[in-house]
């Protein structure tokens, strides 16, 4: 059985300066939808020349453009447009995401593309209304703290949520009045290219928003990451890039900003309401395929309720629905690519070997084409098996079960990571002390995945360095200057 691509091949060219602009090196790439294995379209593949170009199309923009001037009220106009356009091509967007990433239709149309949606209308909301400080330490004084756009700014982006989280970096980025040059994921470059055509539409000036498309190492991310006029890199990827970006961003004095890997834990205690954690289990750790930085992807269960949880979550899992993307009633579509999908099957060896395989972990037989993979359960597991410390971004659930409080809190903190973790109790003592002791930057408590854009989101440990959302995205994106007066009475 075949699955019909919707997209055809076409040409994904740069953008800069508000026009798309072939690879100045005449080099293309191949993007292959997950779900096929067919080419879908053909994508320049950016180098340090591509790079030049868009910075200074970028500080062009900033430095003699309209754009960092212009009253807050006009930019949150534009940025509100860009938002009411990526919904009105909401269908076009979800379809080519789910051709990208192999991700459910379900998943693109009701999740990611209104969700970048949201993150325009969020900032354009949220910088019309923030506050600037002033002291007044004495009757003469005043200090004001000001922002001021910073510049040309680098965004480098995975694949897993493409045009979420591109846009969760965009949209403060041209709030504050800065420019930027977008770096998509080399595998899923479909909707930054729509969303370039939509800015355009929106009435973005050009140069503001310029798109070199390409590979990272020796190519287009790291010559972004190289560049003496790109004051600042928001990057979300794996903790080893991160490294790489900071040693190479070092000699030219770059503020950094890094969503790297998690493993996130999900706790559940004996007195915890189960006929809500264990749904909410099965959609933490295979929602995405199970591609997802936040995911719940490694379960703590009491040994109290061990047996019981398993079983009911054997029976969950068993039910997922896998298959063509395309479908509305598909559940868990394909691994991004080859690789991922061996990774993914080389971790499943491991937990067959150190725990037991209850189901899952099977290639889809209809779809021999596809990187389909059913999802993966494993039980009676070692937290130190390296499927439950390392992050393996797919379709694995490792159930391990414990038996104190104490222990489990040791447990969720010994691995290198620290992005997220859920808890599940109907003690509020016991939430307070655990969301307190897990060294990570979102705790959940009885639920996972509740969101508020006005919070801080990050990593600490390997998961992260600094923060964005809200206010803390704005300061990254901005150069705060303090002005301070002195009067005469
Ligand atoms: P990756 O790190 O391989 O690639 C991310 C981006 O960095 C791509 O655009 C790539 O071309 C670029 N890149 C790679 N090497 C580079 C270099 N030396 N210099 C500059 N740019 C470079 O990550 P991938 O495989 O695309 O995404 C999966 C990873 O992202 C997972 O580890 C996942 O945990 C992490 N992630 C983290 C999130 C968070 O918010 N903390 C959210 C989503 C994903
Ligand atoms: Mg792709």
């Amino acid at each position: 059985m075949a699955i019909a691509s919707v997209t055809g091949t076409k040409t994904i060219d740069h953008y800069i300066n508000g026009q798309f602009v072939p690879s100045a090196g005449g080099e293309y790439f191949e993007d292959l939808n997950p779900a096929t294995g067919e080419c879908i379209a053909r994508v320049a593949a950016g180098n340090a020349q591509d790079v030049d170009a868009a910075v200074s199309a970028g500080k062009k923009a900033v430095e003699s453009g309209p754009w960092a001037r212009m009253p807050v009220a006009d930019r949150a106009r534009i940025l509100r447009k860009i938002a009411d356009l990526i919904l009105a091509n909401r269908r076009e967007l979800a379809v080519a995401e789910s051709n990208d990433t192999g991700k459910p239709i379900s998943e693109s149309f009701e999740g990611d593309i209104p969700r970048s949606a949201q993150n325009f209308h969020f900032f354009a909301d949220f910088v019309s209304s923030i506050a600037e400080e002033c002291y007044s330490p004495a009757n003469n004084e005043r200090h004001l703290v000001v922002r001021e756009p910073s510049g040309v700014c680098g965004l480098i982006t995975p694949w897993n949520l493409p045009l979420y989280l591109e846009t969760w970096k965009i949209a403060p980025c041209l709030a504050t009045g800065s420019s930027c040059v977008l770096k998509p994921a080399e595998w899923t470059p479909h909707t930054a290219f729509l969303l370039a055509k939509i800015t355009k539409e929106a009435g973005l000036p050009d140069g503001v928003f310029n798109i070199v498309n390409g590979f990272g190492p020796n190519a287009a991310g790291e010559a972004l990451t190289r560049h003496p006029d790109v004051r600042s890199i928001s990057f979300t990827g794996e903790t080893g890039t991160g490294k790489a970006i900071m040693a190479a961003a070092s000699t030219t004095l770059k503020k950094l900003s890094f969503e790297l890997g998690g493993k996130g834990a999900n706790i559940i205690f004996e007195d915890a309401d189960l006929d809500e954690a264990i749904p909410v289990a099965v959609r933490a750790a295979f929602r995405n395929q199970g591609e997802i930085c936040l995911a719940g992807s490694r379960l703590f269960v009491h040994e109290k309720v061990y047996k019981q949880v398993v079983e009911e979550l054997a029976r969950r899992v068993a039910a997922i629905k896998v298959g063509n993307p395309l479908d509305e009633s598909t559940q868990m579509g394909a691994i991004i690519s080859k690789e991922q999908l061996e990774k993914v099957q080389h971790y499943i060896e491991i937990g067959k070997s150190d725990g037991k395989l209850i189901s899952g972990g099977t290639r889809l037989k209809e779809f021999p084409e596809g990187n389909f993979l059913s999802p993966a359960l494993i039980c009676d597991i070692s937290e130190e098996s390296r499927v439950c410390r390392e992050e393996i971004f797919g379709p694995v659930l490792p159930v391990i079960p414990f038996s104190s409080e104490e222990e489990v809190v040791a447990m969720a903190n010994a691995t290198p990571y620290g992005l997220s973790c859920s808890v599940w109790s109907r003690d509020a003592n016991r939430l307070h002390r655990v969301t307190r002791d897990i060294k990570c930057g979102i705790v959940w408590a009885n639920c996972w995945f509740a969101r508020d854009l006005r919070t801080p989101f990050g990593g600490q440990k390997a998961s992260g360095v600094g923060r964005e959302g809200g206010k803390y995205a704005l300061d990254f994106f901005s150069e705060l200057k303090t002005i301070s007066y002195r009067y005469k009475d």
